[in-house]
């Protein structure tokens, strides 16, 4: 009998480890919108003020090969919570626009694939969402929610199921392009030249049109305007939504202190959880546009609106690195920053202001597979297990946080799937001095469209390395010195 009690107490004892022991520590991730590799200081920027996200890569470890999965926000998203390229769970368009744009669109990351969020809640671990998700919200009706990030493993979510969109800000313009706008000008000025051709010609009683098909044309082309309109007028208030958990609480979002409001979020969200392991996805809106700045922040860079938008979300990253220093948690945290993609670096305001970032001797940028496209900052920070002040020049993916953090939570890795990421810590810890990434795949869309070889020890790809690094160096060499000149 006193055996069995023993046992049983054991038993607790080893379930109560299982949940939550000591060992596993916590995440906090945070994900930058549209910033370039070349907007912060640790990589080299010299104007725009990141001291907090620069003290990540002092106090820990700067990959300066990490590649993003994909060069847009939705495929590049889903490849990091899957640790799988976005081709394989359908996250990838056939056709031009690969991002969700509408919030009632229907569709989203199915809810067959696990994202390590699922698998380190059965852990025991909290999990919160702070930020963009844009993986989709519906299925079938505007209620049934069955692509929210609470179905896939967040406890708590605080932000946009969208993104931000240039039309969720008023007088921001229109994300609907130049191109298309333009497109519907000419439209509209065929249309009405026709007509009066028509008109004219009727009324020289050259050609003879019925009355009635004159007014039908007439009234056809009142709807079709009308439609536009109405479609230009409505779209902030039907897409730029601020949600907590299943309710929508602003619609539309105002910009103003967005960043504070996200901030305080993350920050309480860390407070209530500082007795448990958690998860914190830090998703930042900033800084894709439509770009804003609370006062303090305004006019202050050396770089328009968009450093005031950098600037700020520095200083938002300062607040949760204190927080967690308040709390006493640093030295138990894995902090990881990166950014979805690459600077968009052709974005400029209506008024002809550069709003796009800058991704450093990169080629390119969102939405192309040039390396500015996918080249990504990459810090992790972990005081006391990773050394700090490294860098790894090892190209590694977005996609290996997914086994990264699965194994440091002591989850399973699923089996039945292809999981693309590769573990970073025997990397990190300097355990191997090669990643597991042979070949990296880049795809537009879902379209293949380069490979990365990264050849194995060998002779030859050791000369390779050591030579596009001695290119690199003269490049980053030649830009200081027209920085000096000027
Ligand atoms: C999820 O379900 C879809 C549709 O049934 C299927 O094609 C896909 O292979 C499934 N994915 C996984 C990871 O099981
Ligand atoms: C720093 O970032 C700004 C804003 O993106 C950019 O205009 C500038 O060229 C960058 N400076 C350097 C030295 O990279």
């Amino acid at each position: 009998m006193n055996i069995l009690v023993a046992f049983f107490l054991l038993n607790l004892a080893k379930v109560n480890l299982g949940e939550s022991t000591s060992s596993q520590p916590n995440y906090v991730l945070i994900m930058a919108d549209d910033l370039g590799i070349g907007d912060l200081g640790c990589y080299g920027n010299t104007t725009l003020r990141t001291p907090h996200i620069d003290s990540l890569a002092e106090d820990g470890i700067t990959l300066t090969q990490h590649i993003a999965a994909s060069a847009l926000c939705t495929p590049s998203r889903a490849a990091v919570l899957t640790g799988r390229y976005p081709i394989r769970s359908g996250m990838t368009s056939y056709q031009r626009i690969g991002v969700y744009i509408f919030a009632a669109g229907s569709g989203g990351l199915p809810t067959n694939e696990t994202t390590f969020v699922k698998l380190l809640k059965e852990q025991g671990y909290s999990t919160g969402l702070v930020g963009k998700w844009h993986l989709g919200l519906n299925c079938e009706s505007s209620e049934d929610h069955c692509h929210h990030p609470l179905r896939h493993g967040f406890d708590y979510f605080y932000g946009l199921p969208l993104t931000n969109l240039r039309n969720c800000k008023p007088n921001g313009g229109n994300v609907i392009g130049v191109g298309s706008r333009s497109t519907v000008r000419t439209t509209i000025q065929t249309v009405t030249l026709s007509l009066f051709t028509l008109l004219l010609l009727n009324f020289l009683q050259l050609v003879r049109v019925p009355w009635r098909a004159l007014g039908f044309i007439l009234l056809a082309v009142a709807l079709l305007l009308a439609v536009v309109l109405l479609f230009f007028s409505q779209f902030r208030n039907l897409n730029c939504i601020l949600m907590r958990n299943w309710t929508i609480i602003q619609q539309p979002f105002s910009c103003e202190n967005l960043t504070q409001r996200m901030t305080k979020e993350a920050t309480s969200f860390m407070e209530r959880n500082s007795d448990r392991p958690f998860l914190l996805f830090m998703s930042f809106i900033p800084v894709h546009t439509a770009l804003y700045a609370s006062p303090e922040f305004l006019g202050k860079s050396k770089h328009g609106l968009y450093g005031d938008s950098v600037e700020e979300m520095d200083w938002s990253v300062g607040q949760i690195l204190a927080s967690l220093e308040r709390l006493n948690l640093s030295d138990r945290t894995l902090v990881y920053f990166t950014s979805d993609q690459g600077a968009h670096v052709e974005e400029i305001s209506d008024t002809g202001e550069v709003h796009g970032g800058w991704n450093g001797i990169y080629k390119g940028g969102k939405s192309t597979n040039w390396e500015g496209g996918i080249r990504v900052p990459g810090l992790l920070r972990w005081p006391g297990v990773l050394t700090a002040g490294r860098s790894i020049d090892e190209p590694t993916s977005n996609m290996d946080l997914f086994p990264t953090i699965v194994k440091l939570s002591e989850a399973t890795m699923p089996t039945d799937r292809i999981i693309d990421g590769h573990d970073l810590m025997p990397l990190l810890l300097g355990e191997v001095q090669q990643s597991g990434h042979e070949f990296l795949f880049h795809y537009c869309n879902s379209y293949l469209s380069a490979v990365r070889w990264h050849p194995r020890h060998t002779p030859f790809s050791h000369s390779f390395q050591c030579c596009r690094r001695a290119m690199l160096d003269s490049k980053l060499g030649s830009g200081r010195k027209e920085e000096s000149g000027d």
